[in-house]
């Protein structure tokens, strides 16, 4: 049943997507605007997943005018870019509602890490600091463990939070990350990074710490799905945008 609770935490974001789209002008310039930070995302296929394709859903209950609908598994996920570090180091990550934090893999994790794409160079970024206090996460499926740092921040359109707490991995679980991305990005409420460390701390996500910082507008977020055109129609991926800072 864990195993559903990003689907699910997704799903529950897409009803900020639809006011996002008739309300906020600004959704598609990748770009920040009055307090608004507008980031794309595209959607990808899972291939790890050995959760059923295709079921059935009654609708109406047991009664004599219920009707059984078919359900496809799609599976997707949500991949964005971010850079982390001075100068800024790239990373693609998966976007997560359901947990509350960041984290990249560290430079040489190799097969403890499932090889990702990018790492981070801790050593190289000249805003780089520890924090002295373990990471550790368990997902519905796969797991994450570390350590916490801080450093700067940088978004599309080189938009950049200073001083950003976010955890360093040196061992998770790679099929969770496989398909592109090379770790996580947890924007859930802050209060759910308590699990995520020994001593239970509440660490800001990145949606808080740019709020803090004066960046966004609001402490929220919210998602605009693209309409499909008529080739994207066929692999049933939907790409987007991500406002962070508000969704009124
Ligand atoms: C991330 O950046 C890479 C290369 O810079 C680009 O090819 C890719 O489309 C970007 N992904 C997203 C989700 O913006
Ligand atoms: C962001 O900064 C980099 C490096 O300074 C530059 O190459 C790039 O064009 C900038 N992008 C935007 C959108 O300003």
């Amino acid at each position: 049943m864990s195993t559903w609770s990003h689907s699910l935490l997704l799903i529950a974001t897409v009803a900020w997507g639809v006011q996002a789209a008739v309300i906020n002008p600004v959704i598609e310039e990748n770009t920040i605007h009055d307090g608004l930070l507008s980031v794309p995302f595209v959607g990808v296929d899972r291939k790890a997943s050995n959760l059923p394709k295709w079921g059935f859903q009654k609708v109406n209950g047991e009664s004599s005018s219920s009707v059984k609908v078919p359900l496809e598994n799609i599976d997707l996920a949500y991949l964005m870019n971010l850079s982390i570090g001075t100068p800024p180091q790239q990373f693609t990550l998966l976007l997560d509602t359901g947990s509350s934090t960041t984290w990249v893999p560290v430079e040489s994790c190799g097969i403890l890490c499932g090889s990702p794409p990018h790492t981070l160079s801790t050593k190289t970024s000249s805003t780089f600091e520890l924090m002295n206090m373990q990471f550790n996460i368990r997902y519905g499926e796969g797991f994450s463990q570390g350590y916490y740092a801080k450093d700067t921040f940088t978004f599309e359109g080189n938009i950049s939070v200073a001083n950003t707490a976010f955890a360093v991995s040196n061992f998770n679980d790679g099929e969770l990350t496989a398909n592109g991305a090379d770790g996580i990005i947890g924007i859930g409420p802050d209060a759910l990074s308590k699990y995520n460390n020994p001593d239970n701390v509440v660490v800001p996500t990145i949606v808080s710490s740019m709020q803090q910082a004066g960046v966004i507008r609001d402490n929220m977020f919210s998602v605009y799905f693209k309409a499909l055109d008529d080739a994207e129609r066929g692999n049933g991926r939907v790409n987007g945008n991500i406002i962070f800072g508000g969704g009124k």
